[in-house]
């Protein structure tokens, strides 16, 4: 496939490149809103409705390629792999109709509002003993380390019924397969990421088998139940769909809920509205998955030859939706760079994707991030960021999440 190189470098689009990629977007939408880009052989798509267009056309757009590895895996790290017996790939997000249609209906049965609604106590309790923590332990504190950390992976751990002990190598294994699939790692930085990966999938499939045996009052036992109801789901796709979970179901939250923190506090005025009308903290969670998404970009497969937004996308081409972007677009939200809790059409955000594969765990996602803001808006109303720090956020194509929010309260800095 050709490509201008001239103009890829004009743009300076960087797709690992997590610092402010914003900019960039802002030119891409203005001046070549669908580019081919050579480093990572994807069509890079950055105008809203060419966006959600895909999004919602999966019969010509399938989410095969979601999970791929962008860095195929090398041959150290395929071989950790095979001798492990890794076979998991994607609970949902990659499996295409009828799969996935059949899938998700099971796994929409289990994962009930009912299930996770009855959570919300819990969270509460989690939430305002790790900020009592961070009170105690007085100022500063790392956001990310000392609240957004634990809160969505004890959650998630809770529900399928798996000891809060895990909380660590859970966590390891995800920045593995972060790093594994949507990372631009050497053969030699893949081996230690394949061991861990081997470790998580067969610590799926133990809990399936666990369950089989003896199900609990769990997520994992409903879908075990299911499954001996008559509902069609193998075994292997219920531990794949534990294996997306024990992913998805903190990671994206763990970082909205810094971002969150991160960006109100940009913004002290705003943080502390919420502090004096907490009814206004839904909307303000969809303004900052619209300003800062968890994840700016996710992957289409061409099925068919197409067209988006004019320029013709070849039978079998990969397609990357720059849902950063999208959110930025300046057709759809007025001064898009402007952070502002009050604006009206917040939700039309693109951050839980759109159409079939719309996320599974959206309101989950907000129900943490709405407890901890009512929660320490109203323990630490003084909160703020500690001044000229610099928020990295890790490389990667697909995440952008800060590594580290350094805040404080009270008096000095
Ligand atoms: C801020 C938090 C989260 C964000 C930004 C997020 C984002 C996304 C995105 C972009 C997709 C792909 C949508 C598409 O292809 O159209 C997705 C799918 C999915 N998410 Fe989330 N997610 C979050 C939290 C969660 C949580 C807490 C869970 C579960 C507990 C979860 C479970 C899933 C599942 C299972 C899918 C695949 C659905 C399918 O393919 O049918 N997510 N999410």
């Amino acid at each position: 496939m050709s490509v201008d190189v001239a103009v890829h470098e004009h743009h300076g689009f960087e797709a690992f490149a997590m610092g402010d990629p914003f900019p960039v977007y802002e030119e891409l939408r203005r001046e070549e809103p669908v580019m081919f880009d050579e480093n990572i052989g994807y069509f890079v798509i950055t105008r809203y409705d060419d966006i959600k267009a895909v999004f919602a056309d999966w019969e010509h757009f399938s989410s095969e390629n979601a999970q791929a590895p962008i860095r195929p895996a090398g041959e150290p790290a395929k071989r950790v792999m095979a001798e492990g017996g890794f076979t998991a790939y994607s609970g949902l997000s990659a499996r295409v109709p009828p799969e996935h249609t059949r899938i998700r209906n099971v796994a929409t049965k289990a994962f009930t509002p009912r299930r996770y609604k009855v959570l919300e106590p819990l969270v509460r309790e989690n939430v305002d003993r790790l900020i009592d923590r961070m009170l105690a332990a007085g100022p500063p504190a790392d956001i990310v380390a000392g609240l957004a950390w634990d809160v969505p992976t004890i959650t998630i751990l809770t529900l399928l019924g798996v000891s809060t002990d895990m909380i660590p190598l859970v966590k390891e294994w995800a920045g593995s397969r972060a790093a594994m699939t949507w990372g631009d790692l050497t053969d030699e930085e893949q081996v230690p990421h394949a061991h861990n990966l081997v470790a998580y999938w067969n610590f799926c499939q133990k809990l399936v088998a666990d369950s089989k045996r003896d199900p609990q009052d769990d997520l994992v036992g409903d879908m075990v139940r299911l499954q001996a109801d008559g509902n069609e789901i193998s075994d292997h796709e219920i531990a794949s769909f534990l294996y997306s979970l024990l992913f998805a179901g903190h990671e994206t939250t763990t970082t909205l809920i810094s971002n969150a923190l991160r960006v109100l506090l940009g913004h002290p005025d705003q943080y502390r509205e919420l502090g004096a009308s907490p009814t206004a903290i839904p909307a303000a969670i969809d303004e900052v998955l619209r300003f800062s998404p968890s994840i700016v970009a996710w992957r289409r497969k061409a099925l068919a030859d197409s067209e988006i937004g004019g320029v013709t996308i070849p039978r079998g081409s990969n397609v990357l939706l720059v849902m950063g972007s999208a959110n930025r677009d300046e057709t759809v939200f007025d001064e898009p760079d402007l952070f502002d809790i009050a604006r009206k059409n917040a939700r039309s955000h693109l951050s839980f994707g759109f159409g079939i594969h719309y996320c599974l765990g959206n309101l989950l996602a907000k129900l943490q991030v709405k407890v901890v803001l009512e929660e320490i808006t109203a323990k630490i109303p003084g909160l703020r960021l500690i001044e000229d720090q610099q928020i990295v956020f890790g490389d990667n194509l697909s995440f952008r999440a800060p590594t580290a929010v350094a805040v404080t309260w009270g008096e000095g800095n």
